[in-house]
């Protein structure tokens, strides 16, 4: 069963091959998913302190039933965050909001701040400030395993460059008809593991009538062909749901794609609207 299945990361780290997604499930909300999530076996619950719902998650986690050292709890830094002594607070913070003593992943959420996602500067200076910050708290035990999210491999370079510890995951944007294949590459040359966000392009895949037709030969739903593609190219996949019949549904995915249909699915054309998540900077948009 894919929920007992494990990577291990670059720092021996064992990291639950199939995430639980919580962004847009709210503060209020998000305690009864995680616990909805972990009834049905979900053990990588991934947050942000941009999700606002950090304190919820915690909630979860306390109330679930299961041992904290049998979850694997993900966070990540505010985009916004690009300063040392800004980041050593931050970190603190989400230990705080989640009232956690550690936490398992703590990501930065992106090389730039949201506002500027589409403009020039790097944030290099930055985000090297923010990386210290997390290689100290790795080093003193709040967190097991750090990395970086939508960072391309400009920005890696220079983490890998500057750092001192190597940055064990990526987490981006990388589903059916948008998968980076040669920032996922570069990511295994260095051992960094690509955890893929929106697996199901934020639920655009679900209109996709070429995937219709190929989930049902294989008696299978959308999500479960979009996250089984994400499992077959070696990707962490985290879809999102507040819904248990949902959860349930993007869990069994204990089926193998054909690798001709791989390959179909591989070059799909690419979405090119993510409907109302368009405005959104990981999707194009700008947010202003
Ligand atoms: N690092 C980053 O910058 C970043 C950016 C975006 C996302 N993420 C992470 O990735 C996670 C997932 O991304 P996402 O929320 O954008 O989108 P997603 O998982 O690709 O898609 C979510 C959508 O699919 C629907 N869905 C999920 N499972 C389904 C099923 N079995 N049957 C039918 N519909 C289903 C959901 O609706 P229902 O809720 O109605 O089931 C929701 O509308 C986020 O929660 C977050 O943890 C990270």
């Amino acid at each position: 069963m894919i929920l007992n299945e494990t990577y291990t990361l670059s720092n021996g780290v064992k990291i639950p091959i199939l995430g639980f997604g919580t962004w847009f499930i709210d503060n209020q909300s998000v305690q009864q998913a995680v616990i909805d999530a972990t009834e049905i076996g979900y053990r990588h619950i991934d947050t942000a302190q941009a999700y606002q719902n950090e304190h919820g998650v915690g909630e979860g986690i306390k109330t679930c039933g299961i041992k904290r050292n049998e979850l694997f709890i993900t966070t990540k830094l505010a985009a916004e965050v690009k300063d040392y002594k800004a980041a050593v607070a931050s970190i603190d913070s989400s230990l705080q909001a989640m009232d956690l003593d550690y936490i398992d992943l703590m990501i930065i959420h992106s090389p730039k701040p949201w506002m500027e996602f589409h403009l020039d500067d790097h944030y290099t200076e930055g985000n090297l400030q923010a990386w210290k910050a997390l290689e100290k708290a790795y080093q003193a035990g709040k967190i097991r395993a750090i990395g970086l999210s939508n960072f391309q491999i400009t920005d890696l370079e220079n983490i890998i460059n500057g750092g001192t510890i190597k940055p064990m995951v990526n987490q981006i944007l990388a589903h059916i008809s948008n998968t980076p294949f040669e920032l996922i590459e570069f990511g295994k040359k260095h051992q960094i593991l690509t955890e893929a966000y929106s697996p199901i392009g934020h639920g655009e895949l679900l209109k996709n009538e070429q995937l219709a037709q190929m989930a049902q030969q294989y008696g299978v739903s959308i999500p479960q062909l979009s996250i089984r593609y994400c499992l077959q190219l070696g990707l962490l996949p985290l879809p999102k749901t507040a819904k248990k019949t949902h959860m349930k549904n993007n869990a069994a995915v204990d089926f193998e794609i054909s690798a001709t249909d791989m390959e179909v699915l591989k070059s799909m054309e690419r979405i090119k609207d993510y409907g109302e998540a368009s405005m959104f900077p990981v999707y194009g948009g700008k947010l202003s």
